[in-house]
């Protein structure tokens, strides 16, 4: 019973493997409607961790709060404007670090969420890990950050395997079920959209953070050229 039991699990495997590359809202959104897969199982040891996001939350319909989320944004891209690719229009499978914009985040959250506040968010791969995260619990201010994992097991992602900076915000878990992979059918972590360590001549660190991305294989994070950007004069370091 338990080898048949396991086939069906490489079965439902293979065949979720040809869904979209780029889910571009939370995939339980197709489950809704009929569409898509999911494996109900919790794996032990839990699911590799294949990405993370960092959202920025806060309370939208007080300006101020919406303007200090705005600029922090905006410091954000700033500050690792070497680092950032062009904003994704999804949340998952990347293969880099980018902004996501998929909602208007002055004015509403994004339908068909977790939140009930306002937020923006980032899609970080695992060797952009100690890079951006160290930054933003730093310079978040008086806005929540919400750091989660993304594995396909959204309820659990969100929920026990998360961590807050500041005050922590209601989600609404009933989008999301327990214990069901709904995401992520074929990805692992070091496949092209969700890279553990960069490769050669990419950005790695630069001369105002200590913190540098991982560099793969043999490669070294080494001083390369300055940038001149109006805002700076800096010396950014790439994977040689
Ligand atoms: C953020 O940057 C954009 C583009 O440079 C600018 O239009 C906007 O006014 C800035 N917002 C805040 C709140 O600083
Ligand atoms: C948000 O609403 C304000 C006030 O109605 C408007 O000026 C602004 O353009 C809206 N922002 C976006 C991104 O649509
Ligand atoms: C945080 O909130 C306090 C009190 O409202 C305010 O004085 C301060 O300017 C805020 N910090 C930032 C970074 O906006
Ligand atoms: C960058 O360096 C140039 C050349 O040395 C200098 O003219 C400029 O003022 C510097 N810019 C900043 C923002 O420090």
């Amino acid at each position: 019973m338990i080898v048949v039991a396991h086939i069906f699990v490489v079965l439902a495997l293979l065949a979720c493997s040809c869904i979209v590359a780029h889910p571009t809202i939370y995939p339980h959104i197709a489950l809704k409607h009929g569409k898509g897969n999911r494996v109900r199982a919790l794996p032990n040891p839990p699911p590799p961790i294949i990405s993370y996001h960092i959202h920025i939350t806060y309370t939208l319909f007080n300006p101020p709060v919406v303007k200090e989320a705005l600029e922090l944004r905006n410091r954000t891209r700033q500050r690792f404007q070497d680092y950032l690719a062009p904003d994704c229009p999804g949340r998952y499978d990347y293969g880099y670090l980018c902004m996501i914009d998929d909602h208007d985040i002055e004015n509403t959250t994004l339908i068909g969420g977790p939140f009930v506040s306002g937020e923006w968010s980032i899609f970080v791969p695992l060797g952009d890990y100690p890079l951006i995260t160290p930054w933003l619990t730093q310079n978040r201010g008086n806005l929540s950050l919400l750091l989660h994992p993304n594995t396909g097991y959204e309820y659990e992602d969100h929920d026990i395997w998360a961590l807050w900076a500041g005050q922590r915000w209601p989600l609404d878990m009933s989008i999301f079920d327990k214990e069901t992979q709904t995401n992520e059918f074929g990805h692992y972590p070091g496949d092209s959209d969700n890279p553990v360590c960069l490769s050669k001549n990419g950005v790695c660190g630069d001369d105002q953070l200590y913190t540098s991305t991982l560099c793969c294989f043999d490669l070294a994070c080494k001083a390369a050229e300055t940038i001149s950007n109006g805002f700076s004069n800096h010396t950014i370091h790439r994977c040689a």
